[in-house]
């Protein structure tokens, strides 16, 4: 760490704090401190997360604020807080983050280097992040891992959502082994600073497509770095996030983490989806698309164990379907 980088860190944590500071003060973050008390965030929680606010009014707040403690524009920028545009008469620099709710990202050793943006509506882009720079590489960190590390040791498990929010409504709640990727998939960097902590991973992604792509990637990541992964399944156009505060952490514990499977039981739980199973002939194309789905599982004993999990849910007997397994092979050859 050389002194132009702790400069860097300095001005973020100025950054920090400044934001923190606007969102707690009256007139500035009063939007914003209603805007986070609808979503149910709890002042302790905003003061957890040192959540901010960068004002719309304003276009160069920060960048004074910062330029008067002697930070240059140019490092301003180069940490992405500060946008310069440039004409042929002049440049003009200003802050990059207006009228959004602002969530500091840290690094491992929980110094600021990054934020995310949230716009108060629905203005979009929703979520703007910091740019990369010489302080963050958004695929090398995971949001909230500073705090979380350790119940993510103590407890050999972490959870791994798709949000900030998600992440902190599961805090609030008292789920403590919660991190986020940045808004891009989990890439191989950060499953390994995963597994340094922990074998067991939980995918708890939005039950959307995004969100069963992301858990079938994510999931193929983590296991080539030896992780044990499982998904669990959010109801239809649900995020954890609207979970926990409709129905609360115990059920989100009972429910949806006790109830996390194997990629491989959630991607039958996704095809049944599929079928009317009161209807026979549905029951039926059901059991023959499962059986066509198990077939294609690389090893013999997991095809054994998922079509026992079938048999058993619809009372058959197992010979029967690996009967059908057989006459389903011969037919495709
Ligand atoms: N994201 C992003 N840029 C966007 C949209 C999303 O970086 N334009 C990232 C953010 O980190 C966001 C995450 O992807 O937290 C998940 O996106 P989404 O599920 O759409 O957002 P939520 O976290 O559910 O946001 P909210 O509840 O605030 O609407
Ligand atoms: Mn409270
Ligand atoms: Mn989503
Ligand atoms: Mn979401
Ligand atoms: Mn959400």
């Amino acid at each position: 760490e050389n002194e132009e980088q702790k400069k860097m860190f300095h001005a973020m944590d100025l950054a920090a704090r400044f934001y923190h500071h606007l969102l707690l003060h009256e007139k500035h973050g009063r939007i914003a401190r209603q805007y986070l008390e609808k979503r149910q965030v709890h002042i302790e929680t905003i003061k957890e997360f040192q959540i901010g606010f960068a004002p719309p009014s304003d276009r160069d707040l920060l960048l004074r604020f910062l330029t008067r403690r002697q930070f240059s524009v140019d490092l301003l920028e180069r940490i992405g807080l500060v946008i310069t545009r440039t004409s042929s008469f002049q440049n003009t620099s200003f802050d990059r983050f207006r009228g959004r709710i602002i969530f500091p990202i840290h690094d491992s050793q929980g110094r600021v280097i990054a934020f995310g943006g949230r716009s108060l509506g629905s203005q979009e882009p929703r979520y703007l992040n910091s740019p990369e720079s010489p302080l963050f590489y958004k695929g090398n960190h995971l949001f909230n891992l500073h705090r979380a590390r350790k119940s993510v040791r103590k407890k050999q498990q972490a959870i791994i959502f798709e949000g900030y929010m998600d992440v902190i409504a599961a805090w609030q709640a008292g789920i403590h082994t919660c991190l986020a990727t940045l808004g891009t998939a989990l890439t191989e960097q950060q499953a390994k600073v995963i597994r340094r902590n922990t074998e067991s991973v939980i995918l708890c992604y939005d039950a959307d497509r995004a969100g069963l792509s992301a858990a079938e990637r994510g999931s193929e990541v983590l296991k080539r770095v030896d992780c044990t992964v499982k998904i669990a399944q959010m109801p239809e156009k649900m995020d954890p996030d609207d979970y926990i505060r409709r129905y609360g952490a115990s059920q989100f514990q009972e429910e949806v983490l006790a109830g996390a499977q194997t990629l491989t039981a959630f991607k039958l739980e996704m095809l049944k989806k599929n079928y009317h199973l009161q209807d026979e002939d549905d029951r039926i194309k059901y059991l023959t698309a499962a059986i066509d789905f198990i077939s294609e599982l690389p090893l013999i004993i997991e095809q054994d164990h998922y079509l026992r999990r079938i048999a058993d849910e619809f009372q058959m007997p197992l010979d029967v379907l690996k009967a059908e397994q057989r006459r389903m092979k011969r037919r495709k050859k």
